[in-house]
């Protein structure tokens, strides 16, 4: 697997200061933040939209090539992924990482295309547009959904339109503090089998007592939320995570 990448989800952190709170987590060691966009339809709660990833972003330094820190990993859980692309690129995010349910599903709901709504919605069209947008791309799928509908999107014969992150929800998405799904990690042993150099990134329950599953799976980005900000220590907490991945 490529190197361990740790993204504290801030989703479980303090929402009245969270500019603080993601500096603090990058001096503590964090990768890059992951940043939960929940639109209160594709999942059954709400966070928050493009003007607060702007506010957080001037608190944060923007990521350094080649090693990525402080990257902005926008977990899109909403309905229309295709409306928000610019939105989010102009907000800061780094990474757009859409649900592969949201985009299948949203082709219907834009055609006729209305002003807003003019970008087609496949997978395939919709990674060309976050890239056509310099952001990276990642695709999703819920626990509901089988990893084998995502063969054909990595195979992609334009590298364009090929997505350079899969995440695996390892909960059901929607809250933070759910027990992690084993279950889950048969799709991260495939898409590992298949795509050594792959990002995989893991999502839901993560933390010291789940880590080695998913790690021995293959998973090399690893998102943890209430095990980082509920930690007494969240420093020495990325850093076992860090090492369980690496080693
Ligand atoms: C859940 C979100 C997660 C969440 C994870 O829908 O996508 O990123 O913050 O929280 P923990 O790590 O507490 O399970
Ligand atoms: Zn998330």
């Amino acid at each position: 697997s490529p190197p361990a990448i740790i993204a504290p989800s801030i989703l479980s952190a303090d929402f009245g200061n969270l500019g603080a709170e993601c500096s603090t987590k990058i001096a503590q060691g964090a990768d890059w933040l992951h940043v939960d966009i929940m639109d209160g339809h594709f999942v059954p709660n709400i966070t928050f939209g493009a003007p607060v990833v702007t506010m957080i972003r001037s608190h944060v330094d923007r990521p350094s090539e080649p090693s990525g820190k402080g990257t902005f990993d926008c977990h899109m859980m909403i309905a229309e992924p295709h409306r928000w692309v610019k939105e989010f690129k102009n907000a800061g995010c780094d990474l757009y990482c859409f649900h592969y349910e949201a985009a299948i599903s949203s082709v219907a709901a834009t055609e006729p295309a209305d002003k807003t709504t003019t970008r087609k919605t496949s997978p395939k069209e919709l990674i060309r547009y976050i890239h056509e947008q310099d952001m990276q791309a990642g695709i999703a799928i819920k626990p509901d959904t089988p990893v084998d509908v995502l063969w054909e999107i990595l195979e992609n014969k334009e590298a364009i339109e090929r997505p350079d992150m899969v995440l695996v929800m390892t909960v059901h998405p929607g809250f933070g503090g759910q027990k992690f799904m084993a279950s889950e990690l048969p799709k991260v042993q495939a898409l590992r089998e298949k795509y050594p150099d792959l990002n995989i990134e893991v999502d839901g329950g993560l933390g010291l007592g789940t880590i080695d599953q998913a790690a021995d799976a293959g998973a090399n980005v690893i998102v943890a939320g209430s095990a980082v900000f509920g930690a007494q220590d969240p420093g020495d907490v990325i850093t076992k995570l860090r090492e369980a991945v690496n080693k």
